[in-house]
């Protein structure tokens, strides 16, 4: 063959694969960030809401922030059964640090409440089969006011990997402008990759972006395994509340780049505490698992009630949190106190939520077409529909015009899935 014209061959293959390519970028949902990690959203427990900074051991020896908390979770992570149901990691937040850096520059954890240092706790936890997550901060300082890793990226990549940390939680805190922040999360994002271990990485990025510029979630996804957008959740339905009410309020935003190895995070499960009751709890439960939401619960595994623990191991609510297809459920409306949530699953199915809004009263019954899902195509030309929570029950065989009624509590949910038939 002449080798002019296999030039023209060559240069006509490249024009059809860059137009594939372009064709492709502009079908395909945002691409994730590439370290393999967090293909559904990651599973498990995290220090903060529960025992914020307790750093005075001397005070209250079992709620501080010091390895026995940690090896104490991750014993009861094994033998309560926790881990078998997919909860994996278990994350230290703020507060873990000595109050400066070793002479050589590195993070160090406080001597008094680590004295066996972080690596022996992540060889514990490895032993145990469940991974340890680390918290820093992309500033000068943590939340807390914890040595931040501002001018060390590369150096706490480094450091972190070889103590066999499994993910990081990046915080916000103390950056003094937007470019730094944006450099910051990248630069980190690249440091952690380039050490060759696999370490989830959790970002705070667009929560503290979004005060002064609306944050790039296509890029976002480059970076981050999974990112806060909303302010601290705390252990009250207040705080559930306008978690909800903010991603139901910006899910054009947020929903569509969601997937597996990038997720929206609203923040830590608090079920199994003291300010949400039982109907709230499911709530939490139910909607975490709608918005594919990251399951980190922040509780005391050594005080949680059965019903909580048998909630939070729902393993059908969990299947729905997990479910490959990967896809954050929506809002599709909110009428008369009740909001209605669907999520597509994968084989077609269709996880549902219907929440009562209302605060007063008693239990109120909700009434829907499933003519209404999936834009019409969640039970067409029928489907089988199961109600996962608050109880487990068969709800039978339904078809397109059909309608379904449910009898929700005050702050309640009632979540079910339509597999079509
Ligand atoms: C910020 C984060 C919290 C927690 C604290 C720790 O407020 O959003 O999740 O990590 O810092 O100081």
């Amino acid at each position: 063959m002449a080798v002019g014209g296999s030039r023209r061959g060559d240069r006509s293959r490249a024009g059809l694969l860059v137009l594939i390519v372009a064709v492709l970028q502009a079908a395909c949902p945002a691409e994730a960030l590439e370290n393999g990690l967090a293909r559904t959203p990651p599973m498990g427990w995290l220090h903060w809401e529960r025992f914020l900074c307790q750093i005075d051991c001397s005070h209250d020896p079992r709620q501080c922030i010091s390895e026995k908390l940690f090896m104490q979770m991750a014993d009861l992570m094994v033998s309560e059964g926790w881990r078998d149901v997919g909860y994996q990691y278990l994350c230290i937040d703020d507060c873990w640090m000595a109050p400066s850096r070793d002479e050589q520059g590195r993070l160090q954890p406080d001597p008094k409440r680590f004295p066996s240092g972080i690596a022996k706790l992540a060889d514990y936890v490895h032993s145990k089969g469940l991974k340890l997550g680390i918290y820093a901060d992309v500033g000068n300082k943590t939340c807390a006011g914890f040595p931040g890793s501002y001018g060390y990226y590369e150096l706490d990549a480094q450091t972190f990997a070889s103590w066999g940390v499994d993910l990081l939680k990046f915080d916000g805190c103390n950056c003094n402008t937007l470019e730094l922040l944006a450099e910051g999360y990248k630069t980190m994002s690249r440091a952690l990759n380039k050490t060759g271990r696999s370490i989830v990485y959790s970002c705070e990025w667009p929560l503290y972006q979004r005060i002064l510029q609306k944050p790039n979630y296509t890029e976002i996804k480059q970076y981050c395994n999974y990112w806060r957008n909303f302010a601290d959740i705390y252990d009250a339905w207040n705080s559930v509340k306008n978690v909800l009410d903010w991603t139901s309020h910006n899910q054009e935003d947020i929903t569509d780049v969601a997937g597996p190895g990038g997720w929206n995070d609203p923040d830590m499960l608090v079920i199994g505490n003291f300010g949400l009751s039982w109907d709230q709890q499911i709530t939490q439960m139910a909607l975490w698992a709608m918005m594919a939401a990251p399951l980190l619960m922040s509780n005391d595994l050594r005080h949680i009630s059965s019903a909580s623990k048998a909630l939070l191991q729902n393993k059908e609510v969990i299947a729905i949190n997990q479910d490959s297809l990967g896809k954050q459920g929506y809002q599709i409306t909110e009428e008369d106190g009740f909001e209605l949530w669907e999520r597509p699953l994968s084989g077609g199915a269709y996880a549902i939520a219907i929440v009562n809004r209302q605060e007063i009263g008693g239990p109120q019954t909700y009434k829907f077409s499933l003519a209404f899902l999936g834009s019409g195509l969640a039970c067409n030309p029928a489907c089988s529909v199961q109600q996962i929570l608050p109880t487990s029950r068969n709800l039978g065989l339904q078809n397109w015009v059909s309608f379904l009624k449910v009898l929700v509590n005050p702050t309640g949910t009632v979540l079910l899935k339509t597999v079509v038939i």
